[in-house]
């Protein structure tokens, strides 16, 4: 992640503005409506899915999405992001360039951070999913959404949640340590809006508070 202000070359074009205002945003992030920082380690697939009994282009696969288990069908080439925003009606994961460039698809997958525009549904059998609407704990925010809020970390928000999301991926690999590091290990999230600094600023104070 740069350190300035510089506007980075691949990022979100479609989503309209959010909401009325910054907190109400964040808000809705958490309860109604994800960079491509792939986390280091291992792969997060799960168990091979189930084919559906229908024919060998679908599969059945279940996994739990912010605590709740869906079962579903899905065509075997469905993206987790696809699943979450269409099947599931979860918008807050963004598609900005649907080819792991950009981050703004970036939820947790076991508690590791993954660019769900990447990731195959049906390899996710069992999984455990984290959205942008799993992290609030009913009205009270997660500590990085409201260090968010209190760094003014973002403008358009297009790329929040998932910054947001791969800033709690950060954090909990212990990759929060400076500036530098948290640069570093969110590189993969773009914002088009050059928000950086105050972005590295927020997750700064949640690893802090910690
Ligand atoms: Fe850009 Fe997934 S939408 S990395
Ligand atoms: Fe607008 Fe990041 S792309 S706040």
């Amino acid at each position: 992640m740069s350190d300035n202000h510089a506007v980075p070359t691949a990022g979100p074009t479609t989503e309209p503005p959010p909401g009325p205002s910054r907190r109400t945003f964040i808000a809705a992030t958490g309860t109604a409506t994800g960079v491509a920082a792939l986390a280091a380690g291992k792969p997060v697939f799960g168990a091979p899915p189930e084919k559906a009994a229908a024919g060998g282009h679908e599969s059945r696969v279940t996994l739990l999405v912010n605590g709740k288990r869906h079962s579903l069908t899905v065509d075997n080439r469905t993206s987790l992001l696809d699943l979450l925003r269409e099947r599931l009606e979860l918008t807050g994961s963004k598609k900005g360039c649907d080819a792991g460039a950009c981050g703004a698809c970036t939820v947790l997958v076991d508690g590791r951070r993954v660019t769900a525009c990447l990731t195959l549904a049906i390899r996710l059998e069992g999984a455990e999913v984290t959205t942008i609407e799993g992290l609030a704990d009913g009205d009270r925010l997660h500590p990085l959404q409201q260090a968010f809020i209190d760094q003014d970390a973002f403008q358009c928000g297009f790329c929040t949640p998932g910054q947001i999301l791969s800033g709690v991926g950060c954090i909990r690999e212990g990759h929060a340590g400076s500036p530098e590091e948290i640069r570093e290990w969110m590189g993969g999230n773009l914002c088009r809006c050059g928000c950086y600094v105050k972005i590295v600023r927020a997750v700064a104070q949640t690893a802090k508070g910690r």
